[in-house]
């Protein structure tokens, strides 16, 4: 089994990939969940994660807030795609379990000093934040983490908060930066996987059709957030963007990508967050990221459905 800290901002797709994770044991521990400031304000994440580990059976799960606002920058938040709540779609009960009391960073910083070098791998599902703040402040960290795999940025597909940028990674880029520099060994899910894992209707009937609660929560979150993805790219379906993260670490060969140079825009208002990947290798730049480009989305929804019929 892999140990795994997810750091996510839910978000419907976020809370899938949760769920995923959640229904994988045999190949996937969970060591903590870390919340951070993204889709909508910390209060809200923060209570998502814990939701979705009790709609999953798991109130054992640790659940951690982190930071609420990015480095160097107010928060966007994306309320027109995930709803007031992030989870809108259904009415789900308040969370009972607790919020942990240790801050996101600090058990971070701490799992990562604790378990053996080279054994945990981290899961970014939102801004990166939470996981720059720990770089920063425990340098001895990075090169103690076996992975990052984390959903943003885009190549070919370009932008979905503005025409440059993709949301994660244009709410924090300063972050952002940290992460790719990091020297840490870095796996990215960009817009041109995730557009391409799309929630058509034979799809999501296929999930509902398990019948559990689960499945019922999952149909209905991916109902929601279509309404804003089709009217806005017009194909069947809308992007189940982090879920990706987790497919690869249970399916990795679901994926094709390139280790190529990856820097973060950080300057201009206009490309803002922009993911500058060199795809076809022009510069002599060092290989910080293996950046995925193309995904099997039919594996990818077979293996999404089993899983989650496990729940
Ligand atoms: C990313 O932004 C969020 O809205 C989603 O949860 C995903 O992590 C896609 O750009
Ligand atoms: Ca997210």
């Amino acid at each position: 089994t892999r140990k795994i800290i997810i750091d996510t901002d839910p978000g419907q797709d976020d809370a899938v990939a949760i769920l995923l994770a959640l229904a994988s044991p045999d190949e996937i521990e969970v060591l903590g969940i870390t919340a951070v400031a993204g889709n909508v304000p910390l209060a809200l994440t923060q209570r998502n994660a814990r939701i979705v580990c009790e709609l999953a059976g798991r109130p054992d799960i640790r659940v951690f807030a982190g930071c609420e606002k990015p480095l160097a920058h107010a928060l966007v938040t994306a309320e027109h795609v995930h709803g007031k709540t992030g989870l809108d779609g259904i009415a789900l009960p308040e969370p009972t379990m607790a919020l942990q009391d240790s801050h996101a960073v600090d058990f971070i910083i701490e799992t990562l000093r604790r378990e053996p070098s080279g054994s945990v791998t981290l899961c970014p599902l939102g801004p990166l934040t939470n996981i720059a703040t720990a770089f920063t402040t425990a340098p001895d960290i990075a090169p103690r983490v076996a992975e990052i795999v984390l959903m943003g940025g885009a190549y070919f597909e370009v932008g979905n908060i503005t025409p440059a940028a993709e949301f994660n990674i244009y709410v924090d880029p300063e972050a952002a930066e940290i992460v790719f520099r990091s020297g840490a060994p870095i796996t990215v899910m960009p817009l041109d996987v995730t557009h391409k894992v799309l929630t058509t209707r034979p799809r999501i009937e296929a999930i509902r059709a398990i019948g559990t609660p689960v499945a019922h929560a999952v149909a209905q979150w991916t109902d929601f957030f279509e309404r804003f993805d089709m009217a806005k790219y017009g194909h069947d379906g809308a992007p189940l963007h982090d879920p990706c993260v987790i497919a690869h670490l249970l399916a990795p060969d679901l994926f094709t990508g390139r280790h190529v140079n990856v820097e973060i825009e950080t300057g201009s208002p206009l490309t803002r967050g922009m993911t500058v990947a060199d795809w076809w290798g022009v510069t002599q730049r060092p290989k910080n990221a293996q950046f995925m480009g193309d995904v099997d989305a039919e594996g990818f929804y077979t293996l999404l459905t089993a899983r989650l019929a496990r729940l």
